[in-house]
C-alpha cells in the first residue's frame, strides 16, 4: 500500500544555521512516529542541504531529503544552477519540480519541467511533480484540464516502470500560502481525476502504486480531514513546514 508522505517545502527560508535548529527540533518532536506509517521529508534550500545531511546521519532522524529544484543537464556551464547528480552525492531522495512558484515567478515552462523529471529519474531521484491551477482557472472550471495536461507534459516519454515511483502534488494555487484550503471534498475530486488520467497514462497498477500529494494551506487542523480522502496520500506542507510543532502536528495528524 501507499505509505504516507509528508514532506516539507521550506521554500526560501532559513540560514543553514537556522535549518540546523529547525530540523533538530522536528527530528526530536517526531522521534516516535513510526517510519512505516508516514514518511517525513524535508526540502530546505540548497544551501542547507548539505547540513541536514550530516545532521540526519550523525542523529539517526527519520527523515529524508528533498530538494526544491534542479536543472535538466548533468553538468556544464548553467551559472547559478545545479544538477541532480549533485544532488543524489547529498543523499537526496526527493526533488520538488515544477512548483507553481518557479512556473509562475521564474517562467518554468511544461517542457523543462518534463527535461527534469527524466534527469532526476536518471539520476536515481524520486521526482514530486507539481499541478494545479490559478484562481481565474478556477473560476472558470479549467482545474482538470490544467492539470491534466501539465501531468501529461511533465511525463512524456516517461515509462510506466518509472513514474510509479513519482509523487504527484496538486496544489491550487489561490490556496498557496492564503489560509485558503480546497475542501477535502474537492481536493479528491481533483486528486481522483489526477489518478484517471494517470491510470490512462501509465496503466492502472502504475496510477495505484504512486502517491498523490495535496498542498495549499495544510495546517494541523485541516490535515486529517484532507488525508483521510481515498486518493490523498500525503501533503506537500510550505508555510506551516517551518515551524517543527505545527509541521509535527500535521504529521501527528496523520498517524
Ligand atoms: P503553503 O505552501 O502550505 O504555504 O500553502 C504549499 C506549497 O507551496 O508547497
Amino acid at each position: 500500500m501507499r505509505v504516507t508522505l509528508i514532506a516539507g517545502n521550506w521554500k526560501m527560508h532559513k540560514t543553514h544555521l537556522e535549518a540546523m535548529r529547525l530540523v533538530q527540533e522536528i527530528g526530536h518532536e517526531l522521534a516516535d512516529v513510526n517510519p512505516q506509517k508516514v514518511e517525513v521529508a524535508v526540502c530546505p534550500p540548497f544551501t542547507s542541504l548539505r547540513t541536514i545531511q550530516t545532521l540526519i546521519d550523525a542523529d539517526r532522524y527519520d527523515l529524508v531529503l528533498g530538494a526544491q529544484n534542479m536543472y535538466f543537464a548533468d553538468e556544464g556551464a548553467y551559472t547559478g544552477e545545479i544538477s541532480a547528480g549533485m544532488l543524489k552525492a547529498l543523499n537526496v531522495t526527493y526533488v520538488i519540480l515544477g512548483h507553481s512558484e518557479r512556473r509562475e515567478i521564474l517562467g518554468e515552462t511544461d517542457e523543462e519541467v518534463n527535461a527534469k523529471v527524466k534527469m532526476g529519474f536518471d539520476a536515481g531521484l524520486t521526482p514530486i511533480i507539481c499541478c494545479g491551477e490559478t484562481e481565474s482557472e478556477h473560476a472558470a472550471q479549467e482545474t482538470h484540464a490544467k492539470v491534466e495536461r501539465q501531468i501529461q507534459a511533465a511525463l512524456a516519454g516517461v515509462s510506466p516502470d518509472r513514474a510509479r515511483a513519482a509523487v504527484i502534488a496538486y496544489e491550487p494555487i489561490w490556496a498557496i500560502g492564503t489560509g485558503q484550503t480546497a475542501t477535502p471534498a474537492d481536493a479528491q475530486a481533483t486528486i481522483g481525476y489526477v489518478r484517471s488520467v494517470l491510470a490512462d497514462m501509465m496503466g492502472p497498477d502504475a496510477a495505484g502504486a504512486m502517491r498523490l500529494l495535496y498542498g495549499g494551506s495544510v495546517k494541523a487542523g485541516n490535515a486529517k480531514a484532507l488525508l483521510s480522502q481515498p486518493d490523498i496520500d500525503g501533503a506537500l506542507v510550505g508555510g506551516a513546514s517551518i515551524a517543527a510543532p505545527e509541521f509535527s502536528a500535521i504529521v501527528k495528524a496523520v498517524t
